[in-house]
């Protein structure tokens, strides 16, 4: 059986710890879709065709992830591509209740798709991509912590460029 896994968020931008889950995701189940879905308690800086066209760029060199983006329910989108996984990234403590929550609804919808969690790498447990905008408004620099298309869409954004 093929495994098929979705990677969802609001990658508003995308970050290099997204990224570093993708990549890991990528090892272990044999497709990876990344999708932009809409998060109600968010507003994003990025359109959701800015945000899935910086994933596309920033994923290319790896062959089976595919980018996409869904304005409905994470699990009625992964029933349309027959995934079996929904991986999510754990940053620390902080992250569980609210993963908890959204895994165990995701579960009431769709008992058939299983969430897998991937920590992540030590060196991005600070890292969201809200702090990534609070301070490249300022024009810091972030160049270690998104990849440069990113860095390049944020200063263009903030017209820093
Ligand atoms: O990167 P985020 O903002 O933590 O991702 C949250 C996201 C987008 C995955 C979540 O809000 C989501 O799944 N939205 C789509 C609507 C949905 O399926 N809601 C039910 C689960 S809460």
């Amino acid at each position: 059986m093929t495994s098929i896994a979705v990677c969802p968020g609001s990658f508003d931008p995308v970050t290099n710890g997204h990224l570093d889950i993708i990549r890991r995701g990528a090892k272990v189940f044999d497709e990876v879709y990344v999708v932009v879905l809409s998060n109600s308690s968010k507003k994003p800086l990025f359109s959701t065709d800015e945000r899935t066209e910086l994933i596309r760029k920033v994923t290319k060199d790896i062959k089976n992830v595919k980018v996409d983006s869904f304005n409905g329910l994470l699990v009625d989108y992964a029933k349309s591509i027959h995934a079996n996984a929904i991986i999510r990234g754990l940053r620390a403590v902080s992250d569980f209740e609210y993963e908890m929550q959204i895994t165990s609804m995701n579960r009431v919808l769709n008992e058939n798709i299983e969430t897998f969690f991937i920590m992540t790498n030590n060196q991005y447990s600070f890292l969201s991509s809200s702090i990534v905008k609070e301070v490249a408004k300022y024009n810091a620099d972030i160049s270690e912590l998104v990849p440069w298309e990113v860095e390049k869409a944020l200063k263009k954004k903030f017209h820093h460029d």
